[in-house]
């Protein structure tokens, strides 16, 4: 199907326009789209555009693309109307997967069958939302992280009867305005960046459950500890840097015999030859051709400019008060 290049889209649609669903609409009019919207809640035409109109000012300061301009919202009353002037709605209605399944249905029965049904779901596959769809090809999950006008991931993922090719278009379509995309091959329950929420949550309810240490504590240990370096580069290869300028070969022939020890409930999987050499590969890819000296420098750089910034922020509303 010949679908618009990414870069000549004018407009998208918004399907909820909840927490999510307003904090996207704020994201498209920032990256200077026209933005279609609808809720059935009554009042919600008032309050996405006084929300839009308050996070202005977040939007500006993180700066308006060319033609970005709030008074492109237009609120409609129809799934009709909703699709008809856009390449691709996305959905963000209440984390329900019967009341998804039926509307999916209904939306895809009253729009275009070449407007993509892209949804915000946290965690229910397409497989399972496309289920009551007659053309299941055209949906797609993109996934968000809160708030998606400020946070720039999602994770795109199509379900057993999405077309290659529209998860193609949809990583296109979000890696274009904004977003940094992981365009993901396989369905998998809680994506990436929730399943690995979840693995430290889980630990945590486990260390608070059994009296290990305090809620305090257990913030602490990440406010002021990993979670700082996972601002500027993610777990594995803020692990490659544990291994110095040996990188990831380095820390795990170092470290592998660690995983053995009962550090967490979760268990770690054998480190195979495989499994050793895919995670070496893999940074090498990240790196693309940069030294872990270089990395290692650029870490050290960004936290002491984010320990400034937190700290600087902290003292000012300080003072305020
Ligand atoms: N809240 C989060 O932190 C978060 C983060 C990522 C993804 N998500 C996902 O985003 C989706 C929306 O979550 P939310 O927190 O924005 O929910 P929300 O309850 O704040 O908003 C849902 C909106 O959908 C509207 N709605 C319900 N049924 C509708 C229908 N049939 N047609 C039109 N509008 C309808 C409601 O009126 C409401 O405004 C969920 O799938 C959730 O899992 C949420």
């Amino acid at each position: 199907m010949a679908r618009l290049a990414a870069s000549e889209v004018k407009a998208v649609g918004i399907l909820g326009t909840g927490v999510i669903g307003g904090s996207w609409a704020a994201h498209f009019l920032r990256q200077g789209l026209d933005v279609v919207a609808f809720d059935l809640a009554p009042g919600a035409e008032a309050r996405l555009t006084e929300r839009i109109e308050k996070l202005w000012p977040t939007l500006e300061a993180l700066g308006l693309k060319p033609g970005a301009d709030k008074s492109r919202l237009e609120f409609v009353d129809s799934l009709e109307a909703l699709g008809a002037k856009v390449p691709l709605i996305q959905e963000s209605t209440p984390e329900d997967l019967q009341a998804k399944q039926t509307l999916f249905a209904e939306i895809d029965a009253a729009i275009p069958e070449d407007v993509i049904i892209a949804s915000s779901t946290s965690g229910f596959p397409m497989t399972d939302i496309q289920k009551l769809c007659k053309h299941p090809e055209r949906t797609v999950v993109c996934h968000p992280f809160t708030p998606p006008h400020i946070v720039p991931f999602c994770e795109v993922a199509g379900g057993q009867k999405t077309a290659p090719e529209v998860v193609d278009w949809a990583a296109d379509f979000f890696q274009h305005y904004g977003k940094e995309v992981a365009k993901m091959d396989k369905e998998l329950p809680g994506f990436i960046g929730n399943r690995l929420q979840d693995a430290l949550w889980r630990e945590a309810l486990h260390m608070v459950a059994n009296n290990e240490c305090s809620v305090e504590d257990i913030d602490k240990s990440i406010a002021y500890g990993p979670g700082l370096r996972w601002a500027i580069f993610g777990p594995c290869m803020n692990m490659a840097m544990c291994g110095g300028e040996g990188g990831m070969a380095r820390m795990l022939d170092h470290f592998g015999p660690s995983l053995k020890e009962p550090w967490t409930r979760l268990e770690a999987p054998e480190l195979t030859e495989q499994l050793y050499n895919d995670l070496v590969e893999g940074s090498d890819q990240v790196l693309g051709g940069r030294s872990m000296a270089e990395l290692m420098e650029e870490r050290d750089e960004l936290l002491v400019r984010i320990l400034k910034t937190i700290e600087d922020y902290r003292q000012e509303k300080s003072l305020q008060t």
